[in-house]
């Protein structure tokens, strides 16, 4: 009786079991016609993967869906936390030295980091499941270079310099990102380049998390819309605007017509712009 008991038990266990992937497991193939158990190319098409371990005991209505959103965007935020890490270190060079320019790229690096680090918790809080997938910079550029095409900014589209400061912080060269990227590196305006970029990446992370945030209002996820409008909306309208300001003083320096940096004032107008940001983040650091 008692091995009855324990085998009816087993037999609902393994149902709920099966009923629980079928909810995970919408979409198990890429494009190829392969499963997609743990490959990251389902992730980037945005198709839910069947997660063999999500935790049950605290999952209480996350979907499977939003656990693949979440974990792109986790992966978005550390490429982005990347891409500012190596523009950091290329304004720290002796034969750029900018040091306003570098301390608010690692600045935002680390609070790119950050974001990462709290969707990770909560993702775990919520019992979903973070696969850390490879870390490609030049992806990232491609990827937000794309985007901007598309992108119904009022920044330039196509820009022949969009990115390109990218290959020179990656090993994989300014043509392999960009092949319209015809400037060579004396010829970049650096910090104008630069905010430009990060301009067209945070525009992109903030179109990433409205997506995110719809999927989660549609599939009434009403834990995550509060998240993610108490702590991630604001914060990226902030950051859009205070970048929108930088490239509007650095395009004030550059030449109408001109898109090269020598020869003209831009550069005196980035130093004084340099040093202005340098003392504002320092004194941001004290308070
Ligand atoms: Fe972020
Ligand atoms: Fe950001």
């Amino acid at each position: 009786m008692e091995s009855k008991f324990v085998k009816i038990l087993a037999f609902l266990a393994l149902v709920s079991l099966a009923i629980a992937s079928k909810e995970c497991c919408a979409e198990i193939k890429n494009d190829d016609g392969k499963e997609c158990i743990f490959d990251s190319s389902c992730h980037e098409k945005g198709k839910c993967c069947p997660h063999k371990d999500l935790v049950g005991m605290v999952r209480q209505n996350y979907k499977c869906d939003i656990d693949c959103l979440l974990v792109q965007q986790i992966q978005l935020e550390l490429r982005a936390s990347y891409l500012y890490q190596g523009y950091a270190s290329y304004f720290q060079r002796a034969d750029v030295s900018l040091p306003g320019i570098q301390k608010f790229f690692a600045h935002a690096s680390v609070e790119e980091r950050n974001h990462a680090e709290y969707l990770i918790e909560y993702v775990n809080k919520r019992g979903g499941h973070v696969q850390i997938d490879q870390m490609e910079i030049q992806k990232t550029c491609e990827v937000v270079q794309k985007a901007t095409e598309n992108d119904d900014s009022g920044l330039d589209k196509g820009m022949e310099e969009r990115m390109c400061i990218c290959g020179f912080v990656s090993p994989g060269g300014i043509r392999k990102i960009n092949r319209d990227c015809k400037f060579k590196r004396d010829q970049w305006m650096e910090g104008l380049m630069a905010f430009e970029d990060a301009l067209a990446v945070e525009r992109f992370v903030n179109k990433k998390l409205l997506d995110l945030h719809k999927t989660a209002d549609d599939l009434g996820d009403a834990h995550l819309t509060h998240l993610l409008e108490h702590e991630f909306l604001e914060e990226q309208i902030q950051a859009i605007y205070e970048l929108g300001l930088y490239v509007s003083r650095l395009r004030s320096f550059a030449p109408k017509n001109s898109k090269t940096s020598r020869n003209s004032n831009y550069k005196l107008g980035e130093y004084i712009f340099d040093q202005d940001l340098s003392k504002r983040l320092d004194k941001k650091k004290e308070d």
